[in-house]
């Protein structure tokens, strides 16, 4: 396929490169400069690049933060032509792909997708088409959404060596994912900030750090997700804070009986995920 991607950070970029290997020609478009000087150096953006090749590619892939996905589409409207797919990668859906919806053109399907990998890190130099390797691909079904759109993201999938993939609605795919992803963050984050110990750093052991591996957030592009998301992370965080309280409340009262029946349930439950 000719494939053109819109923004080569740690995701775009990691598509980019992942996906040249597996024999599609991309084209790509980056706020700044150097992601697509390099690209065009390696070999995984083709040298004719421009942002009207978007115009001749089958598949069009939003890689930015949502917000300027809608901001990028809505200036670039004239780009897209009939028959083309859209899709994008981002962390929330439900606000985002409304937008999109009302606003590509005619004759262009849409669906959305979101691989369920990433880093510490961010940013182009941060690519890597490893991480995807056995990881979560969740589709998102909307109202622009056609079946030959799945064929394709199926495709992608498959090329980049993804393992699971689940088709789901947005409104779940941010119930799910607020939980999954967004939940685990604030976790890492608020338990990095509850640390009142000047000699914590020397007492730390594997639980801690990977607990706390997520904290090295990126701050930007996590803030704007949760904003977007804010209803159901908030009462995903509800949900958490009251099993917090139980947890307590069960130590207060020194109710070792039911605090062991609460730790095994949470281990089958934690066991149960590593069944395929
Ligand atoms: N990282 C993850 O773990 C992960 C996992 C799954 C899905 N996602 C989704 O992937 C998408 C991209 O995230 P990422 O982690 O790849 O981002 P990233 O590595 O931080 O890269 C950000 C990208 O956005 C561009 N950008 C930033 N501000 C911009 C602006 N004001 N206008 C135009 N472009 C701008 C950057 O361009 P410059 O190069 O010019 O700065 C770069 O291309 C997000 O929607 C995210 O939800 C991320």
């Amino acid at each position: 396929m000719k494939i053109f991607i819109v923004g080569l950070g740690i995701i775009g970029a990691s598509y980019a490169e992942g996906l040249h290997r597996n024999g599609h020609k991309i084209y790509a478009y980056n706020r700044s400069e150097r992601p697509i000087i390099e690209g065009i150096k390696l070999g995984f953006i083709e040298s004719d690049n421009s942002i009207e090749q978007l115009s001749s590619t089958d598949l069009v892939i939003l890689a930015l933060y949502p917000k300027y996905n809608i901001e990028f589409v809505k200036k670039h409207l004239e780009l897209f032509k009939p028959g083309q797919i859209v899709t994008d990668v981002s962390g929330t859906k439900v606000w985002m792909m409304n937008e999109l919806e009302k606003i590509l053109p005619q004759g262009i399907s849409y669906t959305s997708h979101h691989p369920m990998a990433g880093k510490e890190t961010s940013g182009f130099d941060s690519r890597d088409e490893k991480m995807f390797r056995n990881a979560n691909f969740i589709i998102v079904t909307g109202k622009r959404s056609l079946k030959r759109d799945q064929d394709a993201l199926r495709l992608i999938a498959n090329n980049l060596k993804f393992g699971k993939i689940t088709v789901v609605q947005a409104k779940i795919h941010d119930e799910l994912i607020a939980f999954t992803s967004q939940l685990t963050h604030v976790i890492a984050v608020a338990l990095m900030q509850s640390d009142q110990l000047k000699e914590t750093k020397e007492a730390t052991g594997d639980s801690f750090r990977d607990l706390t591996r997520i904290a090295k957030i990126n701050e930007v592009m996590w803030s704007e997700l949760f904003l977007e998301n804010k209803d159901e992370l908030v009462h995903k965080i509800n949900d958490f804070t009251h099993e917090l309280q139980h947890v307590k409340e069960l130590i207060l009262l020194e109710d070792k009986e039911s605090l062991m029946k609460y730790l095994k349930e949470a281990k089958e439950k934690r066991k149960d995920f590593d069944i395929h």
